[in-house]
Order: structure tokens, then sequence, then C-alpha cells
């Protein structure tokens, strides 16, 4: 066990040793993505998150793999890509729920993008599987909505721009825990 994955660990157990004064889940996903966000290390070669994520960079590719679930979580919340990479970014349903309750999809929008008025309009788009046709110009990359034990591999080339951008999946109401920050760097 890394000293990351202890440090996590006993965040965790921190968190469901409070009880009933245990804050929500939004905020402690906040909080988690914020000490992976200081502690990332922005490494081009390989790095290994707390959950078991992982972000691999061969060449100029860089492979991310991540996992949905039934609790409407990503495996992962933090994403370090560099201009000039081409991602190749799997998401995986490991969920058991049907895909009309719980599909997940990965859709990451562009810099600067309406977080909140992207997922709330999404919420409309059952015909577009919650991808609105008329913000795709928000969107830089997605992948289809995914049923369970469904995966699926998308390609595309890091933002030119450096900084934050959020990702998130589309499905009605799984925004709030489903989301997390692309970053990218120079
Ligand atoms: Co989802």
């Amino acid at each position: 066990m890394t000293y990351r994955s202890l440090a996590f660990f006993a965040f965790s157990f921190l968190l469901f040793s409070c009880g009933n004064e245990a804050p929500p889940a939004s905020e402690s996903s906040t909080e988690a993505v914020v000490e992976a966000a200081e502690e990332a290390p922005a490494s081009s070669s390989e790095s290994e998150l707390e959950n078991g994520s992982e972000q691999v960079a061969l060449g100029d590719t860089l492979f991310v793999e991540i996992e949905a679930n039934d609790q409407m979580k990503y495996s992962t919340e933090r994403i370090d890509a560099y201009i000039g990479q081409v991602v190749a970014l799997t998401l995986k349903n490991v969920g058991e729920m049907p895909k009309e309750a719980m599909g997940h999809n990965w859709t990451l929008l562009r810099k600067g993008a309406d977080f909140q008025n992207y997922a709330t309009k999404a919420m409309l788009a059952k015909e577009d599987d919650f991808l609105p046709a008329d913000l795709m110009g928000e969107v830089v990359a997605h992948t289809a909505l995914l049923g369970p034990g469904e995966s699926e591999t998308i390609f595309f080339d890091v933002p030119e721009e450096a900084g934050p951008y959020k990702f998130l999946c589309s499905f009605p109401g799984h925004f709030g825990t489903m989301q997390g920050l692309f970053f990218v760097r120079q």
C-alpha cells in the first residue's frame, strides 16, 4: 500500500468515523478532488491513483481507464494531460443496473463552458442519449451512454489551451457525484 492510498484510507476512515457529523458525499468528493490536485505529481510517465484508476503515458498517447458504477461514481475525478498528447480513454460501466436507470457516459466540456447549464439541459435530451445536439459546441469529447458491463475507448487530442476542464456523466441526476477535473498542461 502506497503512502497515498494509506492516507486516503485514513481520510475515509475519519469520514466514516464521524457518524452523523460526516459531511455529505458532495463535500467529501470535493475534498478528494482538492487532495488529489494538491498531491498529483503531474507526471508524464505514470500515476496510479488511490482508487486504482490508471493514467499511463506511452509516447504521445495518454491511456486513461475510468470505471463508472451503480453508486454514481467514477473511479477517478482527476486527469492530468499535456498539450500534444492524444488521449485514449476507456470508460467501463462496472455496474449491474439497467442502462435506462443507471447509464453512464464520460463527457468533457470545453474550457470555460457553463457546467451547470450543460448538465441541466442534458437531462432533457433523452432522445440524444443526454448529449444535447445544440450544445455539442461545448463538448471536447465524449463516450456513448453505456449500460452494465459495457465499455468504450475514445481517442481525442488534448485541447491546445492549458488549464482546467471539467468532465461529467450527463445522465440525469448524475453530474453531482459524477464529475471531475481534466487538467491540461503546457
Ligand atoms: Co452516470
